[in-house]
């Protein structure tokens, strides 16, 4: 496969399952759209993606939320603005397709996710992750 297809890890698991069947269901329509767009069908795709993302995404964070309400978590505001963040610019790829092809928008919005997905998930997801873990043991 090209390199532009991102490919799931073992890195990315959490450990918890529904986390985990979140960000699995995240990542697949992310790849789905790489794929859709290296066989030149970003057409296709973009605007799913673009939904699913937005969609799925506020249900995904609102359960990170609750938890980290829950919990007390200490790093609550850094989590949320980096949630925050993504939001905006997933809004920001559906404001785009009013001026630039679902091509240019599928690339960016591959590139944009899969780069953010990797990192939040190891160094913001993970820490949460652990913290919830610790709270179950004590
Ligand atoms: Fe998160
Ligand atoms: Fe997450």
């Amino acid at each position: 496969m090209a390199k532009t297809i991102p490919e799931w890890t073992d890195e990315l698991r959490t450990g918890d399952r529904e986390i985990d069947t979140h960000h699995r269901a995240l990542f697949q329509i992310v790849k789905r759209l790489a794929v859709a767009a290296e066989l030149g069908r970003a057409d296709l795709e973009v605007d799913t993606a673009l939904t699913f993302l937005t969609e799925y995404g506020k249900h995904h964070f609102a359960t990170e939320d609750q938890w980290m309400v829950r919990l007390n978590y200490p790093y609550i505001e850094t989590h949320r603005a980096a949630h925050r963040a993504f939001v905006n610019q997933i809004a920001d790829f559906h404001a785009q397709l009013n001026d630039a092809t679902r091509a240019e928008v599928a690339q960016a919005l591959v590139r944009f996710a899969s780069d953010w997905f990797d990192r939040h998930v190891k160094l913001v997801d993970m820490p949460l992750i652990e913290f919830l873990r610790g709270q179950r043991q004590t």
